[in-house]
C-alpha cells in the first residue's frame, strides 16, 4: 500500500532500523524491488532522482511507481530524490509521490533553509514528507560529476532542525554517490554527534559500496533511510549479462525476467542487511 514516508521513518525510529530507498528506472526494477519487499514482508521506498528524468520521464515513470506502491501488499513510500526545481517537485507531488527531497546542499545554509521551507509549504498541501540535505555528499546522482565531500557540521544540523519542519535530513559523513574508488571511511564521530543533538530521522545517500557492518552501525546511529542506486543498476546489468553468457535468454521476455531478477536480488540483500525484513 502507498504510505507517507513520515510513517515509515517514525516506525524505523521506534524499531531502530533503516528503510531502504531504492532508485528505479523502469517497470522491471519496480517489480524486482517490490518482489523482495513482499517476500521479506518489508516496508520500502521507491525513488527516482530529478537528474534521471531524461532517461525515465516523470510523467510516465511517476504514475507507474505510485500505481505499483498502491498495489503492493507491504507499505511503500514513493519519493522524489534530489529535487532541484520547484517545477519538478510540484509535478511529483501532483502525480501522488508521498515524499520529496529538496537538495539545497550546494547553497549557503540560510538559502538552503529558506528554499526547504518553501518546499515544505508546497508539500503540506499534499500531506507529503520532505527531505533536505546539508553538507555535500560526494559524486553526483548520475555519476557525471565528482563533487568533493563536504561533511555536515553539527551546528548546521541543529540550526536546520530548529528553523525548518523537515521530516528527514540527509547528512554527509564521507559517503558519496556511485562506486567508491576504495572502501569509504565513514565519519561515525560526526554521525554520533548529530544523532545525539537532533531528533530528526537521518538519511544516508551513496549506499553503494558501504560495508554491511557500516550499514548496521549507521542504522543504529540515527540513519533511518538508506539510498541505494548504483548497486541496483549494476546488479540488473550484471544479471542480464550473466544470463546471456549462460544462454538463458531466448527472446525479449527472458531479458525482462533477468532485469526483474537483478533488481530483486539487490533489494533483497539490502533489506536483510538493514534489518527491515518482517517490519511491514
Ligand atoms: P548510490 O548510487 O551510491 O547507491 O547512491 C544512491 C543515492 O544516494 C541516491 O540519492
Amino acid at each position: 500500500m502507498l504510505v507517507n514516508m513520515r510513517e515509515l521513518l517514525a516506525d524505523a525510529q521506534r524499531g531502530n532500523y533503516a528503510v531502504g530507498s531504492f532508485s528505479v528506472a523502469n517497470m522491471e526494477m519496480v517489480l524486482g524491488v517490490l518482489k523482495a519487499a513482499r517476500e521479506l514482508n518489508a516496508p520500502v521506498i521507491l525513488q527516482i532522482a530529478e537528474v534521471r528524468l531524461k532517461q525515465s520521464p516523470l510523467e510516465i515513470i511517476g504514475p507507474l511507481m505510485v500505481a505499483a506502491a498502491e498495489a503492493a501488499n507491504t507499505p511503500v513510500a514513493v519519493h522524489f530524490d534530489h529535487g532541484k526545481t520547484i517545477e519538478k517537485i510540484t509535478q511529483a507531488l501532483d502525480i501522488g509521490f508521498t515524499s520529496v527531497m529538496f537538495d539545497g546542499s550546494h547553497l549557503p545554509l540560510d538559502e538552503n533553509i529558506e528554499m526547504t521551507k518553501r518546499v515544505i509549504e508546497i508539500a503540506e498541501e499534499y500531506d507529503a514528507a520532505v527531505e533536505a540535505e546539508i553538507g555535500c555528499v560526494g559524486g553526483s546522482e548520475d555519476g557525471s560529476e565528482d563533487i568533493a565531500i563536504n561533511c555536515t557540521r553539527l551546528e548546521d544540523a541543529i540550526k536546520f532542525e530548529a528553523q525548518t519542519n523537515v521530516d528527514a535530513l540527509a547528512i554527509a559523513i564521507g559517503n558519496a554517490h556511485g562506486n567508491y574508488k576504495s572502501t569509504p571511511k565513514l565519519r561515525f564521530d560526526i554521525l554520533e554527534e548529530v544523532e545525539k543533538n537532533t531528533d530528526l530521522p537521518l538519511v544516508l545517500h551513496g549506499g553503494t559500496g558501504i560495508t554491511p557492518d557500516d550499514f548496521v552501525r549507521c542504522a543504529k546511529t540515527g540513519i533511518k533511510k538508506i539510498n541505494i542506486a548504483t548497486a541496483t543498476f549494476d546488479s540488473v546489468e550484471h544479471t542480464v549479462r550473466t544470463c546471456y553468457d549462460d544462454k538463458k535468454i531466448n527472446g525479449y521476455y527472458d531479458l525482462q525476467s533477468a532485469e526483474v531478477e537483478g533488481a530483486y536480488q539487490n533489494a533483497k540483500k539490502h533489506i536483510l542487511i538493514f534489518g527491515t525484513d518482517n517490519k511491514a
